[in-house]
């Protein structure tokens, strides 16, 4: 027998045991490696005589071939059978218990300006942002609020440095100023955000939210301001009926300025809004002033509306019952898993907000 026959023929039954894949790689090596058997058999190639080579390399050649065909469908019945072989094993134990996973909780404050939100662009606000750090202008001058009003004392307010340039916003009240400034009339936008005041008790937190409200178009009066806030009222408590009072007040952005009152009650120990003879301040408003307008460059004599700021912790705290405001900055999990919300359940009015 020719040396390259036993070589087949070894190497055919090697392949035919029980082998794994490094055994086949090892094969490979041995046959076809620099030093391999079947290299090294075509290296004889210059060695034979003429007559012979033809033969020679032909057979070659073809047993060359027939090994590298029988290796390659060896290592693809070694994959196939690795792949059974895993399969089998993993198979899932459907009566295993399931892991435990534990989903977040959507803060009232968050469900609040999401609620709020909804119910303005639905009738046609934009919603604005601002910086929490502001500059004195937009904080205050620009809002016509005069340099020895008492809100821009230290007491009130929190400066950032020496020159009272820079502040931690106090109100969302310079949105106002910073969206007229950048755009044209009209304007009509809420501005939800966090807002600072150098305040702490049970229903006053340093840190605070508040959504600010504008409205500046042509033939816009108070009226509109009054039905704004009466719709907006109703839809974020829910109800059909709301006892509503504006009562006089004062900010220098505003003029004539108030302050409005929902009614309540107190029915076995929980606040009831709308009805009753309590009332319960829950934002300021007013006309807003010319001297504002002026600020940001908007035409008095062809221009005119409303702003308002409502208090949103509060709001949150009426319509879900929760008494200390302090809590909802202590972020204490039992407190969020107890008043929090599922983050599926996105508030939106034709869905009924709180559901
Ligand atoms: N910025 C006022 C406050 O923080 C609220 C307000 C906003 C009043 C807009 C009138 C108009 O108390």
């Amino acid at each position: 027998m020719s040396d390259i026959i036993k070589i087949k023929e070894e190497y055919i039954s090697k392949l035919n045991q029980d082998i794994d894949l490094n055994q086949v790689n090892q094969f490979k090596i041995e046959l076809f490696g620099k030093n391999g058997k079947i290299s090294n058999e075509f290296k004889k190639m210059g060695s034979i005589s003429a007559e012979a080579r033809k033969k020679f390399a032909s057979d070659l050649n073809a047993i060359k071939d027939e090994i590298q065909n029988l290796i390659s469908k060896k290592i693809q019945e070694i994959e196939i059978q690795e792949i059974n072989l895993k399969i089998k094993n993993e198979k899932v134990d459907v009566t295993l218990p399931e892991r435990s996973f534990s989903q977040g909780r959507i803060h009232p404050v968050s469900q609040v300006i999401d609620e709020i939100s909804s119910i303005f662009s639905e009738i046609g606000f934009n919603v604005e942002e601002g910086p929490d750090v502001e500059n004195e202008y937009n904080n205050f001058s620009a809002l016509n609020t005069p340099n020895n009003h008492p809100a821009r004392d230290m007491h009130d307010t929190f400066y950032l440095d020496k020159n009272k340039e820079f502040l931690l916003r106090t109100h969302t009240s310079p949105v106002q100023v910073r969206t007229m400034v950048k755009g044209k009339p009209p304007f009509k936008i809420i501005a939800p955000g966090r807002t600072y005041r150098s305040d702490s008790d049970q229903t006053h937190s340093p840190m605070f939210h508040q959504v600010e409200g504008l409205h500046i178009d042509k033939n816009i009066n108070m009226g509109h301001l009054k039905g704004c806030l009466n719709y907006f009222i109703k839809e974020f408590f829910e109800v059909d009926k709301i006892k509503m009072r504006f009562r006089p007040s004062h900010f220098p952005f505003t003029e004539p300025s108030a302050e409005v009152d929902i009614g309540y009650e107190v029915k076995d120990g929980k606040i009831v809004i709308g009805e009753g003879n309590k009332w319960l301040e829950i934002l300021g408003c007013g006309m807003v002033h010319p001297n504002v307008l002026k600020n940001v460059k908007v035409d008095t004599l062809k221009y005119q509306g409303y702003a308002f700021g409502i208090g949103i912790d509060r709001m949150a705290m009426l319509k879900y019952g929760i008494n200390d405001l302090r809590a909802f900055f202590e972020t204490d999990y039992r407190w969020l898993n107890h008043f929090g919300f599922d983050p599926l359940d996105v508030p939106s009015s034709y869905r009924g907000l709180s559901r």
